[in-house]
C-alpha cells in the first residue's frame, strides 16, 4: 500500500510548486500529477463547476491507485474538498491562503491577500478569514489573468508585470507588510513580486505547510514509503506539455492526457 503514489492535481501547472515541496520533503514517495489545464482557470467558475470538475480529477487518480490526494489548488478546495472528502475514502489534503500567520505576524495590521475569485468569494475562506483576520486590514484582491497568462506560457511578460503592478497598487497603498499567495500558480510570481513590492514586504505562501500535512498525514495512516529505489514521478496534463516542462525543468517528461 505505502508503495502506490500520491495524486496531485490543480486546475492547471501551478500546483507544480506544490509538487516540488511535496517532493523535496518526501523524495521516496511516487507520485501522480494531473494537471486540468483545459479547463483552467477554476477562479471565475462557480462552486458546482469546480466540485463536477474535482470529482472527474479524484476519479482518474483513483483508477491510478493512489493512496492520498492533495488537491494542489486553493480554488478547489476552498469549494470541493468537502466533498470530496464526504464521498471517496482515500485521505485528501487541501491547500489555503495563509491567512492566519500573516495575521499573527502584521507588526501594521494591514496584510494583502491575492487569490482567485473562486477562493475569494468561498465559504471556507469567508471563515478562516472571520476567525483569524477580523480584527486587521485585509486588502483582497482577485488575480484575474494571471492563472491565464501562466497557462499560456507568459509567465516572464510585460503583460504580467503591468498585471501586478495594478494588483499590487492597493496594497502598497495601505502598506501592507504581509503579501499571502493564496493560488499555487503565484509562487511562481515570486521574483517580479520581490521586484514590484517595497522590500519590507513579506510574501507567504502555504506549499511548504502543505507538504509537512501531507507527511504527517501519509504517517498517521502508516503509508510511508520506504522503499528508495525505482521513484517514479509521472506529469500529465490535457493542456499543453511544454508550460509545464518549462515549469519543472528537464529531469521530469510531462505527457499529454485526455481526460
Ligand atoms: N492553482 C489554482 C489555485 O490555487 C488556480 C485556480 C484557477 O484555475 O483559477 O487556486
Amino acid at each position: 500500500m505505502s508503495k502506490l503514489p500520491i495524486g496531485i492535481f490543480d486546475s492547471g501547472v501551478g500546483g507544480t510548486s506544490i509538487w516540488k515541496e511535496i517532493h523535496s520533503l518526501l523524495p521516496n514517495e511516487n507520485t501522480i500529477y494531473l494537471a486540468d489545464s483545459i479547463n483552467a482557470p477554476y477562479g471565475p467558475k462557480g462552486k458546482e463547476a469546480i466540485i463536477k470538475l474535482s470529482i472527474k480529477n479524484t476519479e482518474y487518480l483513483l483508477s491510478k491507485n493512489c493512496k492520498l490526494i492533495v488537491v494542489a489548488c486553493n480554488t478547489a478546495t476552498t469549494n470541493a474538498i468537502d466533498y470530496l472528502r464526504n464521498s471517496y475514502n482515500v485521505p485528501f489534503i487541501g491547500i489555503e491562503p495563509a491567512i492566519k500567520p500573516a495575521a499573527l505576524q502584521t507588526k501594521v495590521h494591514a496584510i494583502g491577500i491575492l487569490a482567485t475569485k473562486g477562493t475569494l468569494s468561498s465559504a471556507l475562506f469567508s471563515k478562516t478569514s472571520g476567525l483569524f483576520a477580523s480584527n486587521i486590514k485585509v486588502i483582497e484582491q482577485d488575480g484575474e489573468g494571471i492563472v491565464e497568462l501562466i497557462e499560456s506560457g507568459q509567465l516572464h511578460s510585460d503583460e504580467m508585470r503591468s498585471l501586478l503592478k495594478l494588483y499590487l497598487k492597493p496594497m502598497i497603498d495601505a502598506n501592507i507588510d504581509y503579501l499571502v499567495l493564496g493560488c499555487t500558480h503565484y509562487p511562481y510570481l515570486m521574483p517580479l513580486l520581490i521586484d514590484l513590492l517595497p522590500s519590507h514586504v513579506k510574501i507567504i505562501d502555504s506549499g511548504e505547510a502543505v507538504a509537512r500535512q501531507t507527511k504527517a498525514v501519509l504517517k498517521q495512516h502508516n503509508l510511508l514509503n520506504s522503499q528508495v529505489l525505482n521513484t517514479k514521478n509521472e506529469f500529465f496534463t490535457n493542456g499543453n506539455p511544454e508550460v509545464m516542462q518549462s515549469l519543472l525543468g528537464e529531469k521530469f517528461d510531462v505527457d499529454y492526457l485526455d481526460f
